[in-house]
């Protein structure tokens, strides 16, 4: 018999997504916004899918409709087949800024998401806590307090966070742009390290090309106002990728000639490369 904690940790079935003629209009003072319009787009179980495009182009507000956090305004969102009607536990977001207790230390954060665990005591969801701060290399770190943790490190701990309920989806929100570049490297090898291990549906979104090729199965493309798909690339090349190698580099250079040749001005072009 397993013990609860085991059982716990065994990695979960990923879910599939499944966007339908997904549209949105943000209705504001200043009146109405089509944000996303017409999206279709299939997520197979343990895939990682970057949305890239301009500031804009409707990327966050794809990832919160997925997240449950945004209704849609026409079309269909489905997970697993199943309508997705608002937040749940088998899906998690990290965004840009970790948003961490800054009152708790980096094992009170990461057990808070334990909190709604029925099926684990206290004792042990501190060990549940425990392996995935081991997972994101900050086990020394389990007491600190979350202003002595660098920007990489309350990253970590987020990412931890967002891992310890055993989610089938992990929707990321430009989780490493704030981050300075060597701190950024190592996490993209965490991260394709732990994707490998836990296999989770990931849904990653960012304005770096190269970020994308460098984690992304696939790549979608979008355009913005209103955001649409624009085109979508596989990525073939071996992981564990390097931001640095040269495959990723020639790819990155591939997609963003594309994208050059659809966006409208020089000042778009230089806010996305
Ligand atoms: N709550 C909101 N109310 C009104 N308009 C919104 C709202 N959220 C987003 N929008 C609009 O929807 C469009 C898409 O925004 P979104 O935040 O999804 O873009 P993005 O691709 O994530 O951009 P960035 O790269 O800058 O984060 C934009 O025109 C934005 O102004
Ligand atoms: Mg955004």
């Amino acid at each position: 018999m397993p013990t609860a904690i085991e059982q716990e940790l065994r990695p979960v079935a990923p879910s599939k997504l499944s966007l339908r003629h997904v549209s949105k209009i943000f209705r504001g003072q200043s009146g109405e916004t089509l944000a996303i319009d017409d999206i279709s787009l299939d997520v197979s179980e343990g895939e990682f899918v970057c949305l890239a495009g301009p500031s804009g182009c409707g990327k966050s507000t794809i990832l919160n409709l997925i997240a449950g956090l945004e209704e849609l305004t026409s079309g269909e969102a489905l997970l697993d087949g199943a309508p997705i009607t608002g937040p749940g536990r088998d899906r998690m977001v990290m965004f840009q800024e970790a948003a961490l207790f800054p009152w708790l230390d980096a094992l009170g954060n990461v057990l808070f998401g334990l909190k709604l665990k029925p099926n684990l005591n206290n004792a042990e969801r501190r060990e549940v806590a425990r392996f995935y701060l081991r997972l994101v290399g900050l086990e020394k770190q389990e007491n600190a307090n979350i202003h002595e943790l660098s920007g990489g490190m309350r990253q970590r701990v987020a990412l931890a966070r967002s891992l310890a309920p055993n989610p089938r989806i992990l929707l990321m929100d430009e989780p490493f742009s704030a981050l300075d570049t060597l701190t950024r490297e190592t996490l993209y090898r965490d991260l394709q390290s732990i994707f490998s291990k836990r296999r989770k549906t990931i849904v990653f979104v960012t304005h770096n090309i190269r970020e994308a090729v460098c984690l992304g199965d696939r790549i979608v493309l979008l355009s913005s106002h209103p955001g649409r798909v624009r085109e979508i690339f596989t990525v073939n090349l071996p992981r564990p990728r390097d931001i640095n190698d040269a495959a990723v580099a020639t790819f990155a250079h591939q997609i963003t000639e594309t994208l050059t040749q659809y966006l409208e001005t020089p000042a778009t072009k230089e806010a996305v490369l």
